[in-house]
């Protein structure tokens, strides 16, 4: 059988296989050019509008001043009875290593990175968030249960990270006013 046999309305099969590449090479040339302008659309409109709230802070001197100072890392009873934890993560440790809490009391974890991203995930809760060095996360929790709780760091930070731990030990509420009696802040770390 020839290549340029005619069909019925006079044009050959070698002007039909081109004329039906041509279609399909238009509609992928049109589903390229419509995900570009997606990507386009999607990536202009995020940059327009930033997240309604990004608190940053130097990594290289959290040790010198500001929030995340060693003697204000740790859990803070406030005036209104919600609790405050300061937390930063490096290469390989959480600082405090253990976090007290007390139990039915709504608390906001405020943390970040001193070196690389780590991340803390408390487990057996929906705690999880990533620390990234010069940005701080903050993240509100609440535990209905006394106990321990595993933190591991959940993003790989190098070769330490297996061993990079911490702890929260949730207590009784009573328990926690007392130990917050005396002011300054919390933690459990070798108890
Ligand atoms: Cu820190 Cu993984």
């Amino acid at each position: 059988m020839s290549a340029e046999q005619s069909h019925g309305n006079g044009s050959t099969s070698t002007e039909v296989a081109a004329r039906v590449e041509r279609r399909w090479a238009t509609i992928a040339v049109l589903i390229i050019v419509m995900m570009a302008l997606l990507a386009a659309f999607a990536g202009i409109h995020r940059a327009t509008m930033p997240q309604p709230r990004v608190e940053i802070t130097d990594p290289s001197r959290l040790h010198l001043s500001g929030e995340f100072v060693e003697s204000n890392l740790g859990s803070l009873l406030e005036a209104n009875g919600n609790v405050t934890v300061r937390a930063i993560g490096q290469q390989y440790s959480f600082t405090p290593a253990c976090i007290v809490v007390p139990v039915d009391t709504p608390i906001t974890l405020r943390a970040t990175s001193a070196d690389v991203v780590h991340g803390i995930l408390i487990q057996g809760t929906n705690v999880n968030t990533m620390l990234v060095p010069g940005y701080i996360s903050e993240q509100l929790m609440r535990f209905t249960k006394t106990g321990d709780y595993l933190m591991p760091c959940q993003e790989f930070c190098s070769f330490g990270h297996e061993g990079m731990w911490g702890k929260v030990k949730v207590i009784d509420k009573t328990d926690f006013a007392n130990r917050a009696k005396g002011g300054g802040r919390l933690s459990c770390v070798g108890q």
